[in-house]
């Protein structure tokens, strides 16, 4: 801790919450919290590593050759999208663009790339695209681009389109999340799986003890959810997870909890065992099922008062602030990595910036001189002679040629920070990416971890930037 009179830092960038909607802190009176990617962190190359192999076992039962899928993590990131037509994931910048395209385990060429995607726009709503919405995600890529490949070799039985192994891909990553072996693998080596982090519990006490109600509100069942919080948090709250909470909610079939009106349980016993639940929900209770404007009931307070806090773009926050109202906070974990990367090479940004501010001085001086000899041509020039004109467009010529050289090896470093294949994940060139679209419209604030709310403190007003306009006089 610093001492009272030391002076005011902010935290690490890395460690901030950013704020797309200023939010006052103190006026929330409940913080929800989604618990897989959001209070429980997991070894990502670890759990996914284990969901691929469950997936991949059951796509072999199929009879489909499997020995050639590779689990590449490192190949995808969060926020790219699945391309079931064409076998393709892609990175799409905020207008649905193509700006990159893998097809299989193979990134595209540019003029491949363009080939395909200069006529289609990535539009979220229609079927043919899935966002890779979490961290779960990341199995998925890898098994759908190692049977995309398969497709392509003619491996699969005659006739097995890119959509047919996507779907393959789907039900036998919901199977191995539903049914009880992969979950039981977690549950029974914790210490493989989860990332522990000892601020965690601290800043939720905090919350508390600045008067706010906390929830759970996970899609996890019951089992899983209660040995996975207890293995978290227990050695470092004294009276347990369970007293963190005021109220718990598994199986919550998000994002329907947060549209419909299915019936809530009460679980009664630590086994799970189950009750119809009547009446106003119990506080410290822990229900099964049910839906938001339960929750919202028994808080009684209006969904501007709420937090939900979630790792899930769709899912956690867009529904959660479209249909209700309710404030929302979304966990981006990569966005330390993220951080860290701009952070090393913002120097480099700066000369890129001050090259690229120098060829467009060049560039304007240019089509001045061009202009003055097409005038020159069309017999209304203003008297210099052509010959004079020429040698000074030649000369600029020269010199942009010599900044482009400098320009290019910086630009393609800029384009392949955080991930050789995508660049940075909230960026598509100089352009914000799809995902940071998705985050700037759904989530009002957005951060790497629950933690960071330590550091921000109960009291924070997190207030948006001033958005940028090309025209922004700097
Ligand atoms: P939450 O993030 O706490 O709401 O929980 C997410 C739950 O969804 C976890 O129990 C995951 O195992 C489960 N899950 C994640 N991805 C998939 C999937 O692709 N199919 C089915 N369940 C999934
Ligand atoms: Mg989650």
């Amino acid at each position: 801790m610093t001492a009272p009179h030391a002076a005011p830092s902010l935290p690490p960038v890395a460690r901030r919450v950013f704020a797309n909607r200023t939010l006052n802190l103190r006026a929330i009176e409940a913080v929800g919290f989604d618990m897989d990617y959001t209070l429980i962190h997991y070894r990502t190359d670890a759990w996914e590593r284990r969901a691929f192999e469950h997936a991949r076992e059951r796509i072999a039962k199929l009879g489909w050759p499997t020995e050639s899928l590779e689990f590449t993590p490192q190949a995808f990131t969060q926020g790219l999208v699945v391309d079931r037509k064409l076998g393709n994931v892609v990175k799409a910048n905020r207008f649905g663009f193509v700006v990159r395209a893998m097809h299989g385990t193979r990134v595209l060429e540019f003029e491949e790339q363009r080939a395909m995607y200069s006529r289609v726009l990535v539009d979220l709503a229609e079927p043919r695209w899935q966002f890779m919405n979490t961290l779960f995600s990341l199995s998925e890529a890898c098994l759908f681009a190692g049977l995309a490949d398969l497709v392509d070799a003619g491996k699969l039985p005659t006739g097995t389109s890119y959509e047919d192994a996507y779907a393959v891909v789907r039900s036998s990553l919901d199977a191995a999340h539903v049914e009880g072996a992969l979950k039981a693998e977690i549950v029974k080596e914790p210490d493989r799986f989860v990332e522990l982090d000892e601020e965690l519990p601290l800043a939720l006490r905090d919350l508390r003890q600045a008067g706010k109600k906390l929830l759970v509100i996970t899609n996890s069942e019951w089992e899983y959810t209660r040995d996975i919080m207890s293995y978290t948090f227990d050695r470092f709250v004294p009276g347990g997870w369970r007293s963190l909470f005021d109220l718990v909610i598994v199986g919550a079939r998000k994002p329907e909890f947060f549209m419909g009106s299915a019936p809530i349980f009460e679980i009664v016993d630590e086994s799970g065992l189950l009750r119809p639940s009547v009446g106003p929900l119990r506080e410290g209770g822990v229900y099964l099922g049910g839906n938001a404007r339960l929750v919202e009931k028994k808080l009684e307070c209006p969904g501007e008062r709420i937090l939900y806090v979630g790792d899930h773009i769709f899912s956690d926050v867009n529904v959660t602030k479209n249909l209700l109202r309710w404030r929302t906070a979304l966990i981006v974990r990569a966005l330390e990595d993220e951080v860290h990367a701009l952070e090393s090479f913002k120097q480099k940004q700066r000369d890129l910036d001050a090259l690229m501010a120098e060829k467009e001085l060049l560039e304007h001086a240019s089509g001045q001189l061009r202009l003055r000899l097409l005038r020159d041509d069309g017999g209304y020039g203003d008297g210099v002679p052509p010959a004079e004109l020429r040698r000074g467009l030649s000369q600029l010529r020269g010199q942009l040629e010599e900044l482009d050289a400098r320009i290019a090896p910086l630009a393609r470093e800029g384009v392949e920070i955080v991930n050789r294949s995508w660049g940075p994940m909230m960026r598509a060139g100089n352009d914000k990416s799809h995902l940071a679209r998705q985050i700037e419209r759904h989530a009002d604030v957005y951060t790497s971890r629950v933690a960071n709310f330590l550091y921000a403190t109960p009291f924070a007003y997190l207030r948006s930037p001033r958005g940028s306009l090309p025209h922004d006089v700097v």
